[in-house]
């Protein structure tokens, strides 16, 4: 595959309605990447692998995907030399996610790796806790300073049944503790909302704010290839949502934990935790999109969505820069996804997020 700018599958990189890029990526006077809408990107999301131990219902089918083949992965180093590039250029912040990433091994090296890289100050991890246990501390040690952890159910038999796997419940409990006793704070805890799976449970995961400093973020389900069944049928708003949480006590809007995301949160009276809202569908955040993603093979996506991705992997591997491919990449950063609920159209050939890293 040559260098360069690669667009996937055959739809155009910009999408019937959306206006060009206003004007060139940038570097502002303090050197810091901006996208040609002025949008400051700080904010690399890392997937380590495609690979993953469940088989969420809203993520990948049960026999699994066609996985990346071992060298078409980024090595640890690689992965490190393309971060290496991008903090001078602004970058801050990183997440490491998959697949899940603690099936890949020896992740607390990376962390180590990515921690010492002059200029990034915050380093957080997205896992489905499964294999949490035996490494919270690790990682804390080696530099993670947050976690996110996938939760769709309370009741052990669901989180199974929405995982495809059983047993996977007593691994995640236990992983969620084993993070608590690493000293992990704030825990934030996402919940992919599912008619007829799980919505009847958006009550308990509010009340668990009150009861412990998690950040609960409720997720509307993102359509892709291998959901579609999901996504026309079990969708369900964030309105719709809280319209439920505020059945059971007064909610306000609060200032989130400190990240980068896009959710918009709320909290009961005195709770220690809050409730969040993630809204892909019904209320983009496009306008505030802070950040881009590095697949487990190495291509720079400037947005989850859509058919732009730059592939970084082969230039570094020729001993190329790629630093002009980042700005490249960022310059033309799409200014907002077009997903529809129930089509992939808008997720530019995607089949699951466990393909970008969600
Ligand atoms: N829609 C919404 N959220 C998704 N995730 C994975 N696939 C989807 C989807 N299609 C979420 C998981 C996890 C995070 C990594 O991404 O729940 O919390
Ligand atoms: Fe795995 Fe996450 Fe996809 Fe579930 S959503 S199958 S935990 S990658």
């Amino acid at each position: 595959m040559t260098s360069g700018l690669v667009h996937l599958g055959s739809l155009p990189a910009r999408a019937p309605g959306e206006t060009a890029a206003q004007g060139d990526a940038s570097l502002t006077r303090h050197g810091l990447m901006r996208d040609g809408f002025g949008r400051r990107v700080e904010y690399l999301r890392i997937s380590v692998t495609d690979k993953c131990n469940l088989r969420c219902v809203y993520c990948m089918p049960e026999e699994g995907l066609p996985w990346l083949r071992r060298d078409d992965l980024l090595s640890y180093e690689e992965i490190a030399e393309v971060v290496g590039v991008m903090a001078p250029l602004g970058l801050r912040s990183l997440r490491i996610t998959g697949g899940e990433p603690l099936v890949r091994r020896d992740l607390p090296v990376l962390v180590r790796m990515l921690s010492k890289i002059p200029g990034i100050e915050d380093i957080a991890l997205s896992t489905n806790a499964v294999l949490l246990d035996g490494y919270a501390t690790a990682l804390r040690d080696a530099g993670v300073n947050r976690l996110n952890i996938s939760l769709d159910s309370l009741i052990p038999g669901r989180i199974d049944a929405i995982a495809r796997r059983s047993g996977s419940a007593d691994g995640i409990f236990r992983g969620i503790e084993a993070a608590e006793r690493a000293g992990f704070a704030p825990i934030k805890i996402n919940c992919v909302v599912m008619r007829g799976r799980n919505d009847d449970e958006v009550e308990s995961f509010a009340r668990m704010s009150q009861e412990r400093p998690w950040h609960i973020r409720f997720i509307e389900v993102m359509p892709t290839g291998e959901n579609l069944g999901v996504s026309a049928d079990e969708y369900v708003s964030s309105d719709e949502m809280l319209e439920r949480i505020r059945a059971i006590g007064d909610l306000s809007p609060v200032n989130g934990p400190r990240g980068n995301g896009p959710a918009r949160y709320y909290a009961f009276p005195g709770a220690p935790g809050t409730i969040g809202v993630i809204t892909p569908m019904s209320h983009n955040y496009c306008d505030r999109c802070n950040r881009m993603r590095l697949t487990a093979d190495g291509h720079l996506r400037p947005c989850l969505f859509g058919a732009i991705q730059t592939n970084l992997r082969d230039p570094l591997r020729r001993g190329e820069p790629i630093e002009p491919l980042v700005r490249e990449t960022l310059r033309i950063k799409p200014e907002r996804h077009w997903l529809v609920q129930g089509d992939d159209t808008g997720s530019g050939g995607l089949l699951a997020l466990s393909q970008v890293g969600g």
